[in-house]
């Protein structure tokens, strides 16, 4: 059997280009890669860690479904699925919660940072937020986890927790491995020490972007002094960034980036970008404008996805607890 792979995101907003470039595009790569069984979910329980109105959740989870469909995640190959439809998602993080030493939550830096963002809203769900993401890849045995850098620390803590579970109880759990790209953490337009976050939109490109706002945003990104387009993240943060965009939406390594604008400055650079990306989303944005009037479709997608992760992860979760002594009957 192929291993399994398995990625969410969480339905908070707009997708921006850090989570097409670090997760999403690769999602598809992989996916067509035909190496693995995928498993794509919409994170909506992790979506409750910051403040949300209620009346819009159900909007921003159509919208992850709608993103992951039109970047090219196709139900025949993949299941997609909603996190908060399948139950053992939640009874297996409350099972892990016991073998999760509060000394190793504290460590994690979203956790450090988002309390210091959200400071008048430090909940347990944030302090949890590795632990059920250890959940949601252990109830599938997925061996490979493709995502953005900002989430390796999580999927390490998650190993930790694997090896741990399985020492104490016997072979439970795979131990999961992080599948990185190349633009495994795009910084801000606005701010190249800050990474691309949702929390910060005026320094995101957002996938659903009309290309007259794409071009304005490239031309007023931030780049550094000097006119050379060389990749070098110590002493040209900026420029290295938009680099590293051009060459995840290109494919290309950053070397022929720099190749193809060896004698060009940063103003003939930026033109080029604006256009590559305008191109590279014409695709995903007709698509997704086609799909948002099929809504009925999509959500089927979702409850035929929810039944097959449901029978999956129903399974291992009798498996768990048969191995810590909860099965009676
Ligand atoms: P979320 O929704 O915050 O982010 C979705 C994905 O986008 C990546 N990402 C980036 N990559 C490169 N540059 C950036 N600036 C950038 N910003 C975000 C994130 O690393 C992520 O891969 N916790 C997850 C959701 C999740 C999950 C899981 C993932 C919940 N359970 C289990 C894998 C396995 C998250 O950060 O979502």
């Amino acid at each position: 059997m192929k291993p399994a792979l398995i990625s969410g995101i969480q339905p908070t907003g707009k997708l921006h280009i850090g989570n097409y470039l670090g997760s999403l595009k690769n999602f598809v790569e992989l996916q067509n890669s035909e190496k693995y069984r995928c498993y794509f979910f919409i994170a909506d329980l992790h979506s409750l860690t910051e403040d949300f109105d209620p009346k819009e959740k159900p909007g921003q989870i159509l919208t992850v479904a709608l993103d992951y469909l039109s970047a090219g995640i196709d139900p025949k190959k993949s299941i997609v699925f909603v996190q908060s439809k399948i139950p053992a998602h939640s009874e297996l993080a409350i099972i892990l919660n016991n073998f999760s030493p509060t000394g190793e939550l504290k460590r994690m830096t979203q956790f450090k940072d988002k309390s210091e963002r959200q400071a008048e809203n430090v909940n347990m769900g944030l302090f949890d937020y590795p632990v059920l993401m250890a959940s949601d890849v252990f109830l599938y045995d997925a061996a490979v986890v493709p995502v953005g850098e900002d989430q390796v620390q999580h999927l390490e803590l998650a190993r930790t927790l694997a090896r741990r579970f399985n020492n104490k109880f016997g072979k439970t759990f795979m131990e999961p491995k992080p599948f990185l790209t190349e633009a495994k953490r795009i910084m801000s337009l606005d701010n190249p020490e800050k990474k691309m976050s949702k929390s910060s939109p005026a320094g995101c490109l957002f996938l659903d972007d009309e290309p007259e706002t794409i071009r304005e945003k490239i031309k007023r990104a931030v780049t550094d002094s000097g006119h050379e387009v060389k990749c070098d993240p110590e002493s040209k943060p900026a420029i290295s960034n938009l680099i590293r965009i051009y060459a995840g939406f290109m494919n290309e390594t950053t070397e022929i980036v720099e190749k193809k604008f060896k004698n060009k400055g940063y103003g003939d650079f930026k033109k080029d970008l604006a256009e590559t990306i305008i191109r590279s989303l014409t695709p995903f944005q007709k698509k997704k404008k086609e799909l948002i009037k099929k809504s009925a479709a999509v959500k089927k997608v979702l409850a035929a996805g929810n039944r097959k992760a449901g029978m999956v992860a129903g399974q291992k979760i009798e498996e768990v607890k048969e191995q810590l002594g909860l099965s009676i009957d």
